[in-house]
């Protein structure tokens, strides 16, 4: 469906619209995967993300680990790389269009041994308490309608001594792009996502069922060099698709905020690691 700028501008915030993660942004992986190019392509980390996430769990001692909205399980090879010994993996999603890529990811990995996959609601999960030693929840809690529901479900799910990771964004994440969205589509300059789970806010939610929390910051920042690119990236994160004119009006003005050719893009991302 091609709809024009104001109609895409009054739409209703959709991060947490459950039906449109479903039917449009998480049908299958494609909107994810096509977000993730721009970070691989033009990001500036010296680590890869993945692999930064898995370096803040102590693997030493889990036995059972769980992700919530999980997508294509693209974290699996980078845990997989650093386990020190096979550990039992279960992975949910709201979308199965996005797990059952994931479950063709993991089956290949030696020391994932995959125990479940079951679509489900981060705010419902249908596992016994003190299940899991990790769990992990990567860009997904600020999708959920009540996080707090979420959180006490994760908590209850999670072994006492166990660990939970959420990483999230920071209100500055991809800031240039949001300007460049809200000036031509119109709409919030802001990630509406970010405003439901981010670095600012995030302690605050899960410190209503955990004692320790401590956020990390993971640095990046995107040079990119091709305007299309850019094109495509805020193209994925609009309600519905935009039509030629929206298209070739956001890459005029991609190009005018170009500086030598480059558009410099800040990210603003990291983790918590939630304890007791
Ligand atoms: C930004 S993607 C992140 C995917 C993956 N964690 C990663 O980092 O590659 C968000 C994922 O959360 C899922 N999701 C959204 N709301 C959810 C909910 N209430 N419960 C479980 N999963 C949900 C979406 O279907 C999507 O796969």
């Amino acid at each position: 469906v091609t709809i024009g700028a104001k109609e895409a501008a009054m739409a209703t915030p959709k991060g947490e619209d459950q039906n449109y993660l479903l039917t449009v942004q998480y049908k299958d992986g494609s909107n994810l995967a096509s977000r993730i190019g721009l970070h691989a392509k033009y990001g500036t980390a010296t680590e890869n993300w993945y692999e930064w996430v898995a370096s803040w769990v102590d693997w030493t001692n889990v036995r059972d680990v769980l992700e919530v909205g999980c997508g294509t399980g693209l974290l699996w090879p980078a845990i997989n790389g650093v386990l020190p010994h096979p550990v039992g993996l279960t992975l949910t999603d709201l979308s199965n269009g996005m797990l059952s890529e994931a479950r063709m990811r993991v089956a290949r990995l030696p020391n994932v041994h995959l125990v479940d996959t079951e679509v489900a609601d981060a705010q419902e999960l249908p596992y016994p308490d003190a299940s899991y030693d990790v769990i992990i929840a990567n860009h997904m809690l600020y999708h959920v309608p009540d996080r707090p529901k979420a959180v006490a479900q994760l908590r209850r799910v999670l072994r006492p001594d166990g660990v939970l990771i959420a990483a999230t964004n920071g209100l500055r994440h991809m800031q240039e792009l949001m300007e460049l969205r809200a000036a031509v589509l119109g709409g919030p300059a802001i990630s509406e996502y970010t405003t439901r789970f981010g670095r600012e806010n995030g302690a605050e939610i899960l410190g209503a069922s955990f004692g320790d929390i401590e956020w990390h910051d993971f640095p990046d920042e995107l040079r990119c060099t091709d305007a299309d690119d850019v094109v495509q990236y805020i193209a994925s994160m609009a309600p519905l698709s935009i039509g030629a004119a929206q298209q070739s009006a956001l890459r005029d003005a991609v190009v005018a905020r170009m500086v030598d050719g480059v558009l410099t893009v800040t990210k603003d991302s990291g983790l918590f690691v939630a304890r007791g």
